[in-house]
């Protein structure tokens, strides 16, 4: 939700700052803005629209010189997105810019006091508030700009990550962090403020992750001092060394990042399990499951909390957890976990799934069960994340930076974890037999290349796009193992494409959704050869003979769906319970090709954000 980039050195800010706001347009995109200084003014631009609609502007007003610099990049909550709403926001003197990201829960109260003492808005916003806050702080005490920023952020309820200037003290940014991520870039003799790493990995690979609650003042030729918001003690900060790179974070040839990541898929599978299984010796090796595998042995449960495509990969993991290990797993939305005063205790085990590390209702549910006495175990994808750092221990997903707001990789590799994760407390629980372990292994290892197989499937999959693409609505149905990717399938769709879809378990549309189905209504089936085969052929022909337009995807050679279906796509054959890997693939090309064919865009598709750090 927002992303903010930040800019102190040598180099023009001003291309700096762009440059970083389109790496950080995956966070928000319904507006952005500029703050230049050049030594002498302060120059501001702000514009509702793209990074792209905000350059136009900002050469327009001449906003283009200075080697200080801030932008942000919207996700708009307090305020529809207009240019006046847009960040940075000055404050009354016109002397302090600040850029936000967050959402300040107390900015009616301090509003009305600052309307008192007769500060005007003319933003809807909360940050607008936070800014004049800080010029009030400033002028009442009579202290620097870091102290006001410190002395205000203590009266501010709600989460931030901000970036503040004053033209006072034009060689420095003083930033903070709440619940909201915001990294440090150092490089020689120059600082790079942001939201995450990309908007500065081709200028320095060192990087300071601020802490909840911590601040600091980020000076030119000076050490960087981070201290506690709240009691300002020092804090020795830790200098990461960061491992991406500027490939990882671009286009590579493809059109849109959410293909790429698609394509990435073979690869980054199996960077997730590299070096953590071998299918010889039955070794299975995660630092943190190792540390911690007594835990997992003695939980009575294990409980998994995410959100969206996360929540869905945890709902894959309860089937195979459940199965491989039969210890019992129950599934929670975050968001829901967070606000219903649950059954937690010491003897439970919670996974926490979040590709960004960053999403707020995740967050507050590791909190909440970690003050319930609950082991906290992360799968993020993101190093260094504040869900990394929040949990006890957890495994990284190897998918590297996934940029396209609709979850494609992270999906897949948060279930290669997961399954992981399964195989190592079964072989310790012994509850698979010795050949069934090692044909799961075996199975994992080939998974890459059957993914590269089920990926030819692009060109009939577009076809099927091209018929289906004016539909108003769809139904995804699966069963077991495939439940959850109907859900996903189903998530996909209308997030990109802007279809409702509605995702079902197969059996389950006789209980209501069967009402729906006529000639006009395409009803996805996941019907692999594994699992419970039989009873979907039941299901497709309660939907055929119900002149529903039937598009399964089943695996190579089947014949029966073939018989009774519009449209197949045809997928390797594995295990049922690795199965979700595969038939997962031609159902996110599909929705990417409807997607393309309505217009939508795809990588930014309407009111959503990669990262969603408020409630
Ligand atoms: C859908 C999607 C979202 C996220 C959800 C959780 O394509 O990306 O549903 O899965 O917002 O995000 P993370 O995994 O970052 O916690």
């Amino acid at each position: 939700m927002c992303g903010i980039v930040g800019y102190i050195g040598k180099r023009d800010a001003y291309s700096v700052v762009i440059k970083g706001l389109k790496r950080l347009e995956y966070r928000g995109y319904d507006s952005a803005g500029i703050m230049l200084h050049d030594g002498t003014d302060l120059k501001v631009s702000k514009t509702k629209g793209k990074v792209t609609d905000l350059e136009i502007k900002a050469e327009a007003e001449g906003t283009i010189y200075g080697t200080i610099g801030m932008g942000h990049t919207r996700w708009a909550t307090h305020g529809v997105p207009n240019d006046v709403n847009s960040h940075p926001h000055l404050s009354n003197s016109g002397k302090i810019a600040i850029i936000h990201n967050g959402i300040i829960e107390n900015y009616e109260p301090l509003k009305k006091e600052l309307s008192k003492r007769g500060y005007v808005f003319h933003s809807d916003t909360d940050t607008e508030v936070l800014v004049n806050l800080i010029e009030d702080v400033q002028k009442q005490e009579k202290v620097k700009l870091g102290k006001a920023v410190q002395i205000a952020l203590n009266q501010v309820v709600g989460a931030y990550a901000i970036a503040v200037f004053d033209v006072d003290k034009p060689d420095e940014i003083v930033v903070a962090r709440l619940g909201s991520p915001l990294a440090i870039g150092i490089g020689e003799d120059e600082f790079f403020i942001a939201s995450d790493a990309s908007p500065f990995i081709e200028y320095t690979s060192n990087a300071i992750y601020l802490e909840d609650e911590e601040m600091a003042i980020v000076r030119l030729h000076k050490p960087i001092k981070v201290r506690k918001i709240k009691d300002d003690t020092l804090v020795d900060p830790y200098v990461q060394e960061l491992k991406m790179n500027l490939e990882q974070i671009e286009k590579g040839g493809y059109e849109h990042f959410m293909l790429k990541e698609i394509y990435e898929q073979p690869n980054v599978i199996k960077d997730t399990y590299r070096g953590r299984l071998s299918s010889t010796t039955g070794i299975i090796k995660m630092a943190g499951i190792e540390d911690n595998i007594e835990k997992f042995l003695q939980a009575d449960r294990i409980l998994i909390v995410a959100c969206g495509t996360s929540w869905h990969a945890g709902l894959v993991a309860e089937y195979i957890i459940e199965e491989f290990t039969r210890i019992p797993v129950e599934v929670e939305y975050a968001s829901e976990f967070r606000y219903r005063n649950p059954i937690v205790n010491q003897k439970d085990v919670v996974i926490a799934i979040s590709q960004s590390g960053e999403t707020a209702d995740t967050l507050a549910a590791i909190k909440l069960a970690k003050e319930k006495g609950a082991f906290v175990f992360g799968v993020c994808n993101v190093v260094g994340s504040s869900i990394s750092r929040e949990t006890h221990a957890g495994a990284y997903t190897h998918a590297g930076p996934e940029i396209g707001v609709a979850s494609t990789k992270a999906f897949t590799t948060q279930i290669t974890v997961l399954t992981l994760i399964a195989l190592r407390l079964a072989k310790a629980k012994g509850t698979l037999s010795k050949s069934d372990f090692f044909r799961y292994l075996n199975e994992l290892e080939l998974i890459p290349d059957k993914v590269q197989e089920a990926l030819q499937t692009n060109d009939e999959v577009e076809k099927i796009a091209k018929i289906i693409k004016d539909t108003n609505n769809s139904l995804y149905l699966g069963r077991g193992y495939n439940f959850p990717v109907a859900l996903e399938g189903a998530l996909k769709l209308k997030e990109i494409s802007y279809i409702h879809a509605e995702g079902y378990p197969a059996a389950e549309m006789k209980h209501g959704p069967i009402a729906l189905i006529d000639e006009h209504m395409p009803v996805i089936v996941i019907a692999p050869k594994q699992g419970h085969y039989d009873k979907v052929v039941s299901n497709i022909q309660e939907i055929k003979s119900r002149s529903g337009k039937i598009i399964a995807v089943v695996t190579k050679g089947d014949t029966q769906v073939k018989a009774l279906a519009d449209h197949v796509i045809e997928i390797p054959e594995t295990s049922d319970a690795l199965s979700p890997l595969l038939t997962t693939i031609p159902l996110q090309l599909l929705s990417y090709h409807i997607a393309v064919l309505r217009g939508c865009n795809v990588d930014q598709p309407r009111n959503l954000a990669k990262s969603v750090t408020v409630e």
